[in-house]
């Protein structure tokens, strides 16, 4: 189950595809993330050519709406046949509910549903200033991820120093995908909380997300492999 994503935020078809052509004589074929760039620009034909290319795909769409919304939207999604897609948690229990019905196809089968907690982005300060929650992010997280159990999804989006904390409140078995990875003495960008690869491993990711240090590297395979090596 484990692996490593490729977060693929490029503005178009061609772009993306190019980049992908480099791990064409891979043994290991990646598993993609398309985000709202990506998908907004290109549609759902980028996600099917990139799936006809023998890729696994996370298709990052982070649906927040009423719950008959998202769940006519994640049926929708159930037909392209991706692999893994996302809610936020905010979006409350039922929402959450209402995603994993709409996913699920007639015969059973459905993507890996996953909750976006609190994004990496936001502060604790933020969180108490402007959206008046006044607990503490650890909380805040452990609760949206319990919830998130709680209406039967797979697991949570977290930075990867937050896994332990969200396995230790929700299980071992319950799946944690990781943005926030760098290499050791790389630059952050404007991640926050972020770790490597070797130490993603050992705090429990299921599933790291991996953009810059491997997109905008001189050797992409090179440094995707270097993931593989470091995390599987
Ligand atoms: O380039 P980098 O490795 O920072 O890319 C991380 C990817 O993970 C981006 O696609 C970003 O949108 C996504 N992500 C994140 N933090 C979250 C949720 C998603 O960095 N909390």
């Amino acid at each position: 189950m484990r692996d490593v994503i490729i977060a693929c935020d490029f503005s178009g078809a061609e772009q993306v595809l190019a980049f992908l052509d480099k791990f064409k004589d891979c043994e290991r074929k990646p598993f993609v993330k398309i985000g709202m760039e990506l998908y907004y620009a290109a549609g759902p034909e980028i996600v099917r050519e990139i799936k006809r290319r023998g890729h696994k795909i996370f298709l990052d769409l982070k649906m927040h709406d009423i719950p008959n919304t998202v769940k006519k939207t994640a049926r929708v999604l159930s037909e392209l046949d991706v692999d893994m897609t996302n809610v936020h948690a905010a979006g409350t229990i039922e929402m959450m509910r209402a995603a994993l019905e709409g996913l699920t196809r007639p015969d059973g089968t459905r993507a890996l549903l996953i909750a976006v907690t609190q994004l990496t982005s936001t502060s604790e300060q933020r969180m108490r200033d402007e959206l008046l929650i006044n607990a503490s992010m650890e909380e805040t997280i452990a609760q949206y991820a319990a919830n998130t159990k709680e209406a039967g999804l797979d697991g949570v989006v977290c930075s990867p120093l937050e896994a332990a904390l969200v396995k230790k409140r929700c299980g071992q078995g319950f799946l944690t995908v990781t943005p926030g990875i760098r290499f050791a003495g790389a630059a952050a960008d404007d991640q926050v909380r972020i770790t490597t690869p070797a130490r993603a491993k050992e705090i429990g990711s299921d599933f790291i997300v991996v953009g810059r240090p491997i997109t905008a590297a001189e050797d992409p395979v090179a440094a995707y492999n270097q993931c593989v090596t470091d995390f599987l």
